[in-house]
């Protein structure tokens, strides 16, 4: 084993994923390929990020590398344990935690499920309370640890989530989406948690929607859609991908939808998204051409009330969209 392999908590090696069920009303089978050929090199106390829109193959990448679910094809190991012959191993040393509201238990209070879910790991009891008290200190519910959970609201229900991921002193913990509907502070806190763990030499794999949040704490982002790996390299890296690229905003007061779906399948204009709501509404796209275009585009939204056009530094998000969009193309 070289020291490059020495570094590496977790390598896969062309990992496939199909699903098979029935189709609707059971009549013919039906394959999805979720994850299609996945090689990945995560390295030891790292922050990994896998980001990518929904169905991407995301927490079917997690779960198979959580010795949850078995690939259909491919290898990968996880601390040097193979997961096809070795996952008790590998379970022992990892944990996983989902976003949402899941897996904990909601009549008994924050310390029971955290010593519960100690005694599955087997830990011995006299680090187990010790531990169990660390934790709850960790995630700011030392207070709250003798309130049943069905009274905790949906933040300390995840920062319980959290330490119940930790009690088994993981060496690689796998987040799936461990921010998703939480309050921006709520999430600000959490990303702050998943930091001190990496500096504490915790390997962390991470899945997220959010651009900021991935740009924020990862070393390298990967890229996931349609279950393949369409860029990694950190978060600069990736906006260099789309450095050429011209970059629009156009703010509009009540938008007038018809128009903006206009403006939408003009040639040479791509990955349109639009954020804000009836009263406000920015529009932000690709231009194929450069500006050129920005006349074509400020007559077909004739009747709205614009009130900016503005060109802009391309983004992390622009060269998400970018590659999702050529993806799809695909
Ligand atoms: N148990 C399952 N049976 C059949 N198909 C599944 C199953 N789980 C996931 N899929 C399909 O596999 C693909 C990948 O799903 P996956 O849940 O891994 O995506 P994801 O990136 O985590 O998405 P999201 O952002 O919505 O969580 C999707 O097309 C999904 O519909
Ligand atoms: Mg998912």
């Amino acid at each position: 084993m070289t020291s490059d392999e020495h570094d590496l908590a977790i390598e896969t090696n062309d990992l496939v994923k199909i699903y098979s069920g029935n189709g609707f009303l059971k009549k013919n089978r039906v394959e999805t390929l979720a994850v299609d050929g996945v090689n990945l090199s995560i390295r030891k106390g790292e922050i990994f990020g896998l980001l990518g829109p929904n169905g991407a193959g995301k927490t079917t990448t997690i779960k198979m590398l959580a010795t949850i679910l078995l690939p259909t094809s491919g290898k990968a190991t996880v601390l040097g344990y193979d997961i096809w012959k070795d996952p008790v191993e590998i379970r022992k040393r990892i944990n996983l935690v989902s976003g949402g509201e899941r897996g904990l238990y909601y009549r008994v209070s924050g310390r029971q499920n955290l010593r519960f879910f100690s005694d599955l790991y087997k830990v011995p009891r006299h680090i187990r309370d010790r531990r169990v008290e660390e934790l709850l200190e960790m995630v700011n519910l030392t207070e709250a640890g003798d309130r049943r959970v069905e009274d905790y609201s949906r933040g300390m229900k995840q920062r319980l989530h959290i330490a119940r991921g930790l009690v088994n002193d993981p060496e690689v913990l796998f987040l799936d989406e461990p921010t998703i509907g939480l309050d921006p502070e709520i999430a600000h806190d959490l990303r702050g948690m998943i930091r001190n763990l990496a500096q504490g030499g915790t390997t962390i794999v991470l899945t997220t929607h959010y651009m900021g949040e991935a740009e924020e704490l990862c070393g390298d982002i990967n890229m996931i859609c349609n279950g393949k790996i369409v860029a990694s390299g950190p978060p600069s890296m990736l906006k260099d991908l789309v450095r050429d690229k011209t970059v629009i905003e156009i703010e509009i007061l009540e938008p007038y939808l018809a128009a903006i779906e206009s403006v939408k399948a003009l040639e040479g204009i791509s990955s349109v998204t639009m954020k804000g709501d009836s009263s406000r509404a920015i529009l932000r796209a690709h231009l194929e051409d450069g500006i050129d275009m920005i006349p074509t585009i400020a007559s077909r939204l004739q009747g709205n009330r614009l009130i900016r056009i503005s060109s802009e530094e391309p983004s992390l998000e622009d060269a998400y969209m970018s590659l999702v969009t050529n993806n799809d193309q695909s």
